[in-house]
């Protein structure tokens, strides 16, 4: 099959992205939607548009608990709309959350550890659960809490670690094959 049949393939599938911060759902939610033709919708960049405030004022001004809110809500607002969604770390923190995952298959989980996380995004000022702390010992605390809940909400595991970009991208589309063709009518 050319490269373009197989893409054609892939009409209709609209992958969501899952996983800690820094675990690369935007960079690989871009080039994703790059390769399946898409837009890639962000969904932190979404809330920040909505509310006209970046993420640290909101959870400044509405605390965490208000930033999910609009989490949840933006949530139900985009997903299954024709694109690539890039959801931020704690989107499985909510059973409806996790539940709108489920309804909007195919999830993938960018399964990364702390250590390498933590590498990636010390010191990042925009990332409020981090600023100012240990990001080691948080992102650890964060991987035990939601490891299970990314599992239990995904339909691939892509581990990261020194996996290339590119290759994380070849590994993503070889799945959305498999998953298309498991998930064929017939
Ligand atoms: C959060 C992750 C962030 C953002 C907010 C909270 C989290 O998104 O939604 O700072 O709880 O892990 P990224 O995963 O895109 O950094």
């Amino acid at each position: 099959m050319t490269g373009e049949g197989k893409m054609a393939e892939l009409a209709g599938v609209y992958p969501v992205l899952i996983g800690l911060m820094g675990s690369g759902k935007s960079s690989i939610g871009r080039r994703l939607a790059a390769a399946l033709e898409l837009p890639l919708v962000d969904l932190d960049a979404v809330i920040v548009e909505q509310v006209g405030r970046p993420i640290p004022k909101i959870f400044a001004e509405r605390g965490e608990e208000g930033f999910r809110d609009l989490e949840t809500d933006m949530l139900a607002r985009v997903i299954g709309r024709p694109a690539v969604l890039a959801t931020g770390g704690g989107i499985v923190m909510r059973e409806r959350n996790r539940a709108l995952l489920r309804q909007h298959p195919p999830v993938i989980w960018l399964k990364a550890d702390p250590e390498f996380l933590a590498a990636r995004i010390k010191g990042d000022a925009n990332r409020p659960l981090i600023a100012g702390g240990n990001a080691l010992e948080t992102l650890r605390q964060l991987a035990d809490l939601r490891y299970p809940l990314y599992e239990a909400c995904a339909d691939f595991v892509l581990p990261r670690g020194d996996m290339k970009k590119s290759e994380a991208l070849r590994e993503i589309l070889a799945f959305l094959h498999r998953w298309r063709r498991e998930n064929a009518a017939g």
